[in-house]
């Protein structure tokens, strides 16, 4: 066995974002660019000798040859088991469920989510503790400082593990366990829904389900849930073999990069109830025949409807969603008498509060749902939540969420990106925004008054950890918000992200063009940011 420590120097862009360290593919296959990262990894973590580790990605290019030098590290670091999934295949909420259930130390899920993939795609790598869910930012601040001083790395010499091949080998002294990447995850998913209620609504003959899975993780654990344990017929799975370029696509499950689905479900005669999920898994779209459900409102409809579903039978503990995503989840909440979370952006926030038993559903506007079935959002476990309501239920999708927005109110949402800026211009916008916001309250914009403007800040209520400027937040006293925040996620220049939102409690006003409903709140964030003067863009580049 022959452990080799190699001298580096560090990197200066090693800051993980809102999910992990996202670069493009050549960055990462700079000499010592990827090994420097993990490295930084073992570097800050105690104890983990001799420990499980899990390992998988979503399948995009460069995800084998990463695995196989994260092996080689992680067997010079004393790592006493990994466990990786088959063909190096793991979505996000598998390897959240695959940790838990092991019990490892933690995971490392290599992943750009959404992002395309490919030689000049994004490639991304995140570590997640042993609760499963994403590091949390004490430990990615560790790593980051680690980063910018890191030295060397240890790596054995080894031959690479054939991923494709189930079963156990030894690497050093290190065990390597080639998993089949779908048994556990579909095994939890069981224990969750009642499976054979479903069966019977998708086998019934008079209900059509398409999922589309971009080419993206998803299609194994689709295939194997949807149409062999489900029995939904051959060819529900659409785009169901992972791609290293996704196709050529855009992994992202949303009006405009779903575009084939939305072709689809927009159809006459169009199937029940479609679904789409992002490059590893953990986000999901939801859209019925002719009618898309926003991601705020699907959480809402879940959490309206949880007791339907048997994991979920018993209540609800709580509901959390992150600060931009829609105030209808609050409302259902407050019927309930339940407690609502608002946190940061970013899945991470949520761990705390599912740890300790405060929230039970979590959701994002960014086509992300979850429960503390696992610390990661996703995608099949909305989609099998919708399934199970449908299949409870007996109504179309658009009866169920009009029946909904009757009994709460709706709450028009919108979210305008403004991709690929440059980053000088928007942090100048986000900085003259924020330097407006003292002297906001009170005033009018439009017709409506502020009744609060300012940059959100979190104390998480489990560990008083407090995060500042997640985002610039202007209220109305009528409860419509408009908020900005840059994205995290992006490896080109900035993305401008603008979240618009009004609350609409009469119902022969509801189900409008949500940007015809929203155009005053449209016109009001363009005036305050001053986002066509400052970025030089009359539209934005993609609205969902
Ligand atoms: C985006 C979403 C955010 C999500 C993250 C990871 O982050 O907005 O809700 O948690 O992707 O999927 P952003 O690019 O906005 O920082
Ligand atoms: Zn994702």
């Amino acid at each position: 066995m022959n452990i080799r420590t190699v001298l580096t120097q560090p990197f200066s862009d090693q800051k993980p974002g809102t999910s992990g360290l996202r670069k493009q593919v050549p960055t990462f296959q700079t000499r010592n660019y990827l090994e420097n990262f993990i490295q930084s990894i073992f570097d800050v973590l105690d104890n983990y000798q001799g420990k499980t580790l899990i390992l998988g990605g979503d399948g995009r290019y460069y995800n084998r040859q990463a695995i196989q030098i994260i092996l080689k590290m992680a067997a010079a670091n004393g790592v006493g088991k990994v466990l990786v999934g088959q063909g190096g295949i793991l979505s996000t909420p598998a390897a959240s469920c695959v940790i838990r259930k092991n019990q490892a130390f933690g995971g490392i899920i290599l992943s750009a989510s959404h992002n395309p993939g490919g030689p000049d795609g994004d490639f991304g790598v995140k570590y997640n503790t042993e609760n499963g869910g994403p590091a949390p930012e004490k430990v990615t601040s560790a790593i980051y400082e680690r980063t910018k001083v890191i030295d060397q790395y240890k790596i054995l010499d080894s031959e690479d593990v054939n991923l494709d091949q189930l079963g156990s080998l030894t690497m050093g002294e290190m065990t390597v366990e080639v998993i089949d990447s779908v048994a556990d995850y579909a095994e939890l998913m069981q224990t969750l829904f009642d499976f054979s209620k479903i069966k019977e609504l998708v086998t019934s003959g008079h209900f059509k389900l398409c999922m589309d899975s971009l080419h993206a993780v998803t299609g194994p654990y689709a295939k194997r849930i949807f149409e062999e344990m489900l029995g939904a017929p051959a060819g529900t799975v659409t785009n169901g073999v992972p791609l290293e370029d996704f196709g050529g696509g855009h992994p992202d499950p949303n009006l405009v990069y779903a575009h084939d689905l939305v072709d689809t479900m927009f159809a006459p005669n169009a199937p029940d109830f479609g679904a789409a999920s992002d490059g590893d898994g953990d986000r999901n779209m939801i859209v019925g025949n002719n009618f898309f459900v926003t991601p705020s409102d699907s959480l809402a409809v879940l959490a309206a409807n949880a007791t339907l579903v048997p994991g979920y039978k018993d209540g609800l503990a709580g509901i959390a969603r992150s600060m931009p995503t829609s105030q209808a989840a609050d409302r259902v909440a407050e019927k309930l008498g339940l407690d609502c979370y608002e946190t940061p952006t970013g899945w991470k926030f949520f761990g705390n509060l599912l740890d300790v038993g405060k929230a039970t559903l979590c959701g994002e506007e960014s086509f992300g749902t979850g429960s503390n079935h696992v610390r990661e959002k996703d995608g099949l476990w909305a989609v099998l939540f919708w399934l199970n309501i449908l299949a409870e239920r007996q109504q179309p999708v658009e009866a169920i969420v009009k029946e909904h927005w009757a009994t709460y109110g709706q709450n028009y949402y919108s979210r305008h990106d403004y991709e690929g800026i440059e980053t000088d211009k928007a942090n100048t916008l986000m900085e003259q925004l924020r330097a407006k916001l003292p002297s906001l309250k009170g005033t009018q914009l439009g017709t409506y008054t502020v009744d609060y403007a300012d940059d959100f800040s979190y104390t998480d209520p489990v560990d008083s950890s407090v995060s500042q400027k997640q985002g610039v937040r202007i209220g109305f006293t009528d409860g419509s918000r408009v908020v900005f925040r840059l994205s995290g996620t992006g490896t080109k220049g900035a993305t401008l992200r603008v979240y618009l939102e009004s609350y609409e409690p009469d119902t022969s006003k509801h189900g409008q063009d949500p940007q015809v409903a929203l155009a005053d709140f449209i016109k009001i964030a363009d005036e305050v940011a001053q986002i066509q003067t400052l970025t030089g863009r009359d539209k934005p580049t993609v609205i969902t």
